[in-house]
């Protein structure tokens, strides 16, 4: 494996830590090395150290780090410069001849996305992305592209070298595990299937709400802004989850041909601030009892940014399962807690017999697919309260990780999606088509929200629920959004 940007935050955080709990499970290929590939004057040594060191932060220990350590190697560079791929093809063929690697190359760009279409096309250049003796994979970070025709222009720049079928275009989301339970539950038990639809369900809320602010990433959020960075990929993907038809396999092309359906259904995009769109941005607040800044306080950002860290959208499926029925998106920065659900808010019964029970407030059963902080499915049910008379309250039934399966944590996301990608399996990665849909449905939302200057912006307290327009926007449905 080749990881592009070795010496960047992702690498640190996420990349190493994960490949090195595959290493710790023993599931990683039997004969293996990673070259980190960066800017910078580090050489094998530093970079193990500079690991080592993320891994103790991120997992907790570093046990059996040296047996991990010795196959990491690195080589310093830059990644537009053609010379410096002969650096990289040397260090490649010395780790292959020195573990007696096969000849299967794993490409991992987690460098800024401007970059994704330059190395492709050097790798192509300097013949590392070919072989006749065994495969080539590219494995491509988000966000791609920032609007459909840039996405566009990336994958024909990176289909003259690499085939769709080499190529990894990531969202982690997807590997979480509670994402993919929704689809064992929805699949692997008769129960959910037949209840899945316009005849029970009233609408879905997915929620991804952070209580992080920006941090000092402001040159990339100034220009990506919430709707590039989560609901175009995060949060679309967790809709197609939620609305997919079941598909004959579990793999990539059936489980892929119906995401893209469900995008597909997707006719009429909610551009209308006033109607099925809002946006904010925070202001200065409070979360967990620390006082924080406003966006516009933050490092590096303008004064008088008009960039959203806020959006919900409510978007309806044309097709015969979902007709009406709608589905409320909303992610944002310095909200009250981080939470990612998706929460199935199923319609009343339609006769309530017990005495009394009609006059109160209507039962509502609701099944929340919990992705983090607690990975785990929570059923609402209407229970008779103990005691002479037949009154009603909700109970919850739940299913955690931790309690079910005896784990504390979690798999990380990033460590089964690098292991789909070693095993050949893109099941759960974004295909072209895919990407290609969803900027055709945020585009037009970008395109309004950029026409229409907000005038009131900071428009929520960090540490809040989100802006009063997100409110609104459920109001005029008759409907709120669950408590973060
Ligand atoms: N961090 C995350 O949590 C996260 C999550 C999802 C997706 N991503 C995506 O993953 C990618 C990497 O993110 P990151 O946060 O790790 O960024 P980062 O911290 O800026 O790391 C990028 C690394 O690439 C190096 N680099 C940049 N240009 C280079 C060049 N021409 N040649 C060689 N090395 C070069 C940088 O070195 P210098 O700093 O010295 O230039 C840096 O070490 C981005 O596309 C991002 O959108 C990141």
């Amino acid at each position: 494996m080749v990881i592009f940007g070795a010496g960047g935050d992702l690498t640190r955080r996420e990349l190493i830590p994960s490949l090195f709990e595959l290493h710790r499970k023993q599931l990683l290929p039997e004969r293996w090395a990673i070259v980190g590939f960066s800017h910078g004057s580090w050489n094998s040594t530093m970079f193990q150290e500079e690991m080592r060191r993320a891994v103790e932060e991120s997992c907790g220990s570093a046990a059996s780090w040296d047996s991990f350590a010795a196959r990491l190697s690195f080589i310093g560079g830059d990644a537009t410069s053609g010379d410096d791929y002969a650096l990289l093809a040397a260090e490649i063929a010395r780790v292959q001849a020195a573990f007696a690697i096969p000849d299967n190359l794993m490409f991992h760009l987690a460098v800024p996305a401007s970059l994704f279409g330059p190395i492709a096309e050097r790798l192509g250049a300097s013949g590392l992305a070919t072989s006749e003796h065994g495969w080539r994979r590219l494995v491509v970070e988000k966000p791609f592209g920032a609007d459909r025709e840039s996405a566009r222009a990336l994958d024909q720049q990176l289909r003259r070298v690499f085939a769709e079928d080499q190529i990894y275009r990531i969202d982690h989301f997807l590997g979480k595990e509670t994402v993919q339970n929704m689809l064992a539950f929805r699949f692997a038990n008769p129960s959910f299937e037949p209840v899945w639809n316009r005849n029970y369900i009233d609408h879905v809320q997915i929620t991804v709400a952070e209580d992080i602010g920006i941090g000092t990433r402001a040159n990339f959020y100034e220009q990506t802004g919430i709707l590039r960075d989560m609901v175009q990929n995060h949060l679309l993907q967790l809709l197609c989850i939620t609305a997919i038809d079941p598909p004959v396999h579990f793999d990539g092309a059936s489980l892929r041909n119906e995401t893209v359906k469900v995008l597909e259904a997707v006719s009429v995009v909610p551009v209308d601030l006033g109607g099925g769109a809002a946006r904010g941005q925070y202001a200065a607040g409070q979360v967990d009892g620390v006082t924080v800044p406003g966006y516009r306080d933050e490092a590096d950002v303008p004064a008088d940014s008009t960039t959203a860290t806020f959006a919900a959208i409510k978007l309806t499926l044309d097709n015969w399962r979902w007709a009406d029925v709608p589905f409320y998106l909303r992610t944002g920065k310095r909200m009250a807690r981080k939470l990612t659900e998706v929460a199935i808010h199923f319609k009343p019964t339609p006769h309530l017999m017990f005495p009394g029970a009609a006059d109160g407030p209507r039962h509502r059963s609701v099944l929340v697919f919990e992705l983090q902080p607690d990975e785990g499915i929570e059923q609402t049910l209407a229970a008779k309260e103990p005691g002479p008379d037949l009154t009603l309250s909700s109970v919850k039934m739940k299913f955690r990780y931790a309690e079910a399966f005896g784990v504390e944590e979690p798999p990380r996301a990033y460590a089964w999606l690098l292991l789909d990608v070693m095993q050949g399996d893109q099941t759960l990665f974004a295909r072209a088509d895919w990407i290609d849909k969803a900027w055709q449905i945020i585009d037009p939302i970008v395109e309004r929200w950029a026409s229409e200057p907000p005038s009131n912006f900071p428009n929520y307290a960090a540490g809040s629920q989100g802006p009063p327009s997100a409110d609104e926007l459920m109001r005029r449905d008759g409907r709120r959004w669950r408590d973060l």
